[in-house]
């Protein structure tokens, strides 16, 4: 949550830090502000609504100079407004900042800070932090850097943040705790970001930033320390983004994107790791606990959100292919308790960004138990992929729309290609199954592509129920999950609501809410649970509720019987559950796109949520 962007060097910072702040829009897009060093002064200009609401703000203002910082914020302490958007500049005008994350002592450190006479302009924590650097400054007497350094060593909770001292103009500090930093590194330019997006055009030489760790930032160098003092050798890595990547490519909208993308994301996914042709999989980044995982006693798979989804349907591969019990968890629930978990158990933590803070802190608590944790992320280079015992990278591409949709998909393959690859191993699946489980998996993205060209039909479908005020979503097994995340992706783009149910259970309740006002999207592919699911659509008929159903190609009983049909092609395994998700992801969006709403940026929501 909240997107930082620092520039020095000898360019113009203000067009830099303008365009990184564009593209760490999805992290928050509250309010969105800049503090540019004009060499006399520091400007700084902040604004609430968006990244192009300040600058059309700052047009004919001077933003002149070399060496600047922007934010783009997700509210937690204050509403979002143009008082409360960052950067904040402390009481006597000595330091400016900017910070990610929350400082959870703040109501504490403030009552300190006005006991000493200072008086604050905004609700924000931030301020807080910008007041306290700047006491240590004025009275203790120390350098910017130390400054810096001994507040943090009072700060509860987590920063990314990026500081500028006015006696100091010629430097940065940047300085992390639990929420991400990365330091790109040019020739006499340093650039410093939430992730390595905003500068990808200009370096592939990355400092990422650990824990409790400070960078002193000039045009000659960088040096990181502890924030108690102690050097820290640059780890310099290379990173490999392709511009293009985090482009719209000539779609309206990256969720868009995003979705049309998915054939080629999963072909990524399994590129070098799937050999139908030898009949095994082979997942390199597992090696080193290859006996582990084979050995485990239990797997707990942990993730929030979309990624807890795919960590659901990983549920149904693992118990069908590896036959190893799985328990998954909301992160964020999983952390608060006292799980039973021991050194034979495998936690493996799913996260498109790699940054979730609910997700790394139930790795945390997993590590402490002695527990094996494997990491299933996005992000390369993300604090999941460094946090973690091992782990299978999606290589899902940059997923910017707020909405998961490639990310969903690509976890799922990775679930599925872990769940053969244990299986297989373990002599659960006889070869001949095998070979047509990987030719299943092969054929996924063709698949896809297929699904998506019936996009209009699908938009039709949308246009009719655009001004519905519920929806309910139903599932059996491991389409479930699925009808979870169909629904998730409706609330979150379209604010309608939406409830994922499994389809049996709708009797013991959510039946109560069905009349001829309510639509009821159903996948029903024909697979085990079909005939079931067929009774339950003859249940919500005979409530007059409107049936939408995602059904295997060419199925004419329920073509006879539900209002509209969205057919995916068919396929004979629980793999091709990932099938299921492209039409519900379209249903989606063209209801949103149908109600004016904003897809990539919904209300309220950010993409990486940094913050508990
Ligand atoms: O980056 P992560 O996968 O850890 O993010 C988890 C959730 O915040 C995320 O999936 C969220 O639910 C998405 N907005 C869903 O579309």
């Amino acid at each position: 949550m909240c997107g930082i962007v620092g520039y020095i060097g000898q360019q113009d910072a203000y067009p830099i830090v303008i365009k990184g702040l564009k593209r760490l829009e999805y992290r928050g897009y509250d309010s969105a502000g800049v503090a540019i060093n004009s060499g006399n002064n520091v400007n700084v200009y902040k604004r609430k609504g968006k990244v192009s609401d300040l600058e059309q703000f700052t047009l004919n203002k001077d933003i002149s100079g070399c060496i600047g910082m922007g934010h783009t914020r997700w509210a937690t302490h204050g509403i979002p407004n143009d008082v409360n958007a960052h950067p904040h500049i402390s009481m006597n005008g000595k330091f400016v900042i900017i910070h990610n994350g929350i400082i959870e002592n703040y109501a504490y450190l403030k009552k300190k800070m006005i006991a000493r006479h200072y008086e604050f302009k905004s609700e924000t924590d931030t301020e807080v932090l910008a007041n306290l650097i700047e006491y240590i400054y004025m009275f203790g007497n120390v350098s910017a850097e130390v400054a810096v350094r001994l507040a943090l060593t009072k700060v509860i909770g987590a920063y990314g943040l990026v500081v500028m001292c006015i006696d100091e103009p010629d430097k940065l500090i940047a300085a992390r705790n639990s929420s991400p930093l990365v330091i790109g590194l040019g020739q006499k330019e340093y650039f410093i970001a939430s992730d390595a997006t905003p500068f990808v055009e200009y370096t592939d030489q990355v400092v990422y930033l650990d824990n409790q760790n400070v960078a002193i930032i000039s045009r000659d160098g960088i040096q990181i320390k502890t924030i108690k003092n102690d050097i820290v050798n640059p780890d310099i890595k290379k990173i490999d983004i392709d511009i293009n990547e985090i482009e719209k490519g000539g779609f309206n909208d990256y969720m868009l994107k995003e979705i049309y993308e998915q054939p080629k994301s999963i072909t990524d996914t399994m590129r070098g790791r799937v050999f139908q042709n030898d009949n095994y999989i082979s997942l390199g980044g597992l090696l080193d606990v290859m006996p582990r995982l084979m050995n485990a006693r239990r797997v707990i798979i942990v993730g929030c959100g979309t990624s807890w989804h795919a960590g659901l349907v990983g549920e149904y591969l693992f118990e069908e292919y590896a036959r190893v019990p799985v328990e998954v968890e909301y992160a964020s629930e999983f952390r608060y308790r006292n799980p039973i978990i021991n050194s034979e158990d495998v936690v493996i933590a799913i996260s498109q960004s790699g940054e979730t803070a609910d997700t790394l802190a139930a790795i945390q608590l997993a590590k402490k138990c002695g527990a094996c944790v494997i990491g299933i992320c996005n992000v390369v280079g993300s604090t999941l992929s460094r946090e973690t015992d091992a782990g299978v990278y999606t290589h899902a591409g940059p997923e910017i729309g707020v909405a998961s949709t490639k990310a969903f998909t690509t976890q799922v393959t990775v679930l599925a290609m872990m769940a053969l690859m244990i299986g297989k191993n373990k002599f659960n699946i006889k070869q001949e199954q095998y070979h047509e489980l990987l030719s299943e998996l092969i054929s996924i993205p063709t698949k896809i592509e297929h699904t998506l060209q019936s996009a209009s039909k699908i938009e039709e479908v949308a246009r009719l129920y655009k001004d519905s005020s519920n929806f309910l979503y139903l599932g059996r097994g491991c389409y479930y999950p699925v009808a979870l995340e169909g629904a998730l992706k409706l609330k979150e783009i379209s604010y309608i609501h939406a409830e994922g149910y499994p389809a049996a259970e709708m009797k013991h309740g959510p039946i109560a809410l069905i009349d001829d006002k309510m639509p009821v999207v159903v996948i029903a592919t024909k697979d085990k649970g079909y005939e079931k699911i067929v009774n339950n659509i003859q249940e919500v008929k005979a409530r007059k509720g409107i049936v939408i159903a995602v059904v295997s190609e060419g199925d004419q009983t329920i073509a006879s019987m539900a209002d509209h049909v969205l057919e995916v092609p068919v396929f004979n395994t629980a793999i091709g559950a990932i099938l299921t998700i492209i039409p519900l992801q379209l249903l989606s969006y063209y209801i949103a796109i149908f109600r004016g709403c904003n897809v990539d940026q919904p209300r309220n929501l950010a993409k990486s949520v940094t913050v508990e």
